[in-house]
């Protein structure tokens, strides 16, 4: 029975008391993309296993040890997307939106799948939110892209994080990086687990994000790879760097940040709390990937983007006590007895929901008792009575449930009357806000 009642590990229910929460951060972050030319796109949960091989990388832990993959009915090997980046780019060249209209900016918000350890702000299902850039080469580009999220999180008045940034180089001055890195791990490759001695030969910068203890401490004292950059990738990276500042935004440079993904060329940056309990947790990254098109079979198409973790983003702003704007739950709860006041308070409630207001009536036919603790559990703001003597009287109280006070109202404009009451109101608790 467990299995029926219990949700799978690693997976969240996002339940109706909290949901505004994911549709508020979802909400700003579209917004905030949108302002920098970047529209929405959608793309399936699912793909072809060899897009994340090829994308991703055979290397990274993520394709060799995360990844939802099975066989559809067809004998198809298909996998749940763990990121957002590669899925993106296949539909945006299989819609040939990378022909012309360079650069093409796309967002999305959705659920990504890994198989990992559950545990503080890590899922097996997740959502991020991302952005892509695609065809778009120099610096300004990287630095606009930094600067989203950080619009994005000023937006959300989230502080207490970092901007780590680093250029982990182009595929050329890579190549003596990993010649250096290969001969360091080659020194200890007693010590190392199964996993990364694999990678020694084909990938050795996979074994910088290996999990286990003892490969870390190795790594720790490994080169690194900015004392290899070229000419022009360093020109790049002092680029980068001289647009944030002079955008004001501050950053650290890392140059231990290489992150877990087969595809990143050059610029590479992570967004990191800072709060005591969320220390070291990393809120997104992204970077540069001017290989990717290519490596997926279209024409050379430099480009880059970054990934948030939205349950990371919300973690760190409840810990933060960040305001995030809770909907009013229902403006006003109509209580009712007998045939004809249930048949008035549907017409009312009607009137007032097409004012763009939230009012619920009882439906259920309990007793007016029941439904003044039911309107008190919805949180309404205020209630309405209609009896018999309302109905003869074509006059009813409303009651402010904060503070008691009640007024009556005629129901014959009662939605316009009431409209203005809600809107003053709405705006006096503004004006106090902000006094
Ligand atoms: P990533 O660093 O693998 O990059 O993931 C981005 C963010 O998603 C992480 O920083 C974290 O906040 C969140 N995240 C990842 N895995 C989990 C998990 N298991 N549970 C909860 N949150 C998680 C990418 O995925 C790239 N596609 C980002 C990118 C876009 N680079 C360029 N464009």
């Amino acid at each position: 029975m467990a299995l029926i009642t219990q949700a799978p590990r690693g997976t969240n229910d996002v339940l109706p008391d909290k949901s505004y929460e994911y549709q508020y951060v979802e909400r700003v972050a579209l917004e905030t993309a949108l302002n920098y030319g970047y529209k929405e796109i959608r793309v399936p949960v699912f793909e072809h296993t060899e897009l994340f091989e090829r994308g991703v990388g055979d290397t990274t832990d993520v394709v060799q040890k995360e990844m939802y993959t099975f066989f559809d009915k067809g004998g198809r090997s298909i996998t749940l997307r763990p990121e957002g980046t590669a899925g993106v780019a296949r539909a945006c060249m299989e819609h040939g939106l990378l022909g012309d209209a360079l650069p093409r900016k796309v967002s999305y918000a959705f659920t990504c799948y890994r198989y990992d350890k559950p545990q503080t702000g890590r899922y097996r299902e997740y959502t991020t939110f991302g952005v892509e850039c695609f065809g778009a080469a120099p610096p300004a580009a990287d630095a606009e892209v930094i600067a989203l999220a950080a619009e994005y999180f000023s937006s959300l008045s989230m502080t207490n994080y970092r901007i780590e940034l680093n250029s982990i180089g182009c595929p050329e001055c890579r190549k003596v990086y990993l010649e250096q890195l290969r001969a360091y791990f080659a020194g200890h490759s007693g010590e190392l687990c199964g996993t990364c001695l694999g990678r020694l030969e084909k990938n050795p910068m996979r074994i910088l994000d290996c999990k286990s203890p003892v490969c870390a401490a190795i790594a720790e004292k490994s080169p690194v790879v900015t004392d290899f950059l070229c000419e022009d990738c360093k020109a790049h990276f002092d680029g980068v760097q001289a647009l944030l500042q002079a955008m004001d935004i501050p950053y650290v440079i890392n140059p231990r940040v290489v992150r877990g993904l087969d595809y990143y060329t050059r610029t590479v940056f992570e967004f990191v709390s800072e709060l005591p309990k969320l220390e070291g947790l990393a809120l997104g990254g992204g970077g540069r990937y001017d290989g990717l098109i290519e490596e997926l079979g279209g024409a050379h198409t430099p480009s880059l983007g970054f990934g948030l973790g939205i349950e990371r983003v919300l973690l760190h702003l409840r810990e933060l006590g960040a305001y995030i704007p809770e909907p009013e739950p229902c403006a006003v709860y109509i209580a009712n007895r007998g045939e004809e006041a249930l048949v008035q308070a549907a017409k009312l409630a009607n009137e007032l929901r097409s004012e763009g207001l939230s009012a619920q009536f009882d439906i259920v036919g309990r007793s007016l008792k029941s439904q003044m603790k039911y309107a008190d559990k919805l949180g309404a703001r205020f209630t309405l009575v209609l009896g018999e003597e309302e109905l003869q009287t074509r006059c009813a109280k409303l009651k402010d449930m904060r503070t008691g006070t009640e007024e009556a109202i005629a129901l014959e404009d009662f939605a316009d009357t009431f409209a203005q009451i809600w809107f003053r109101l709405a705006e006096e608790e503004m004006l106090a806000e902000f006094a």
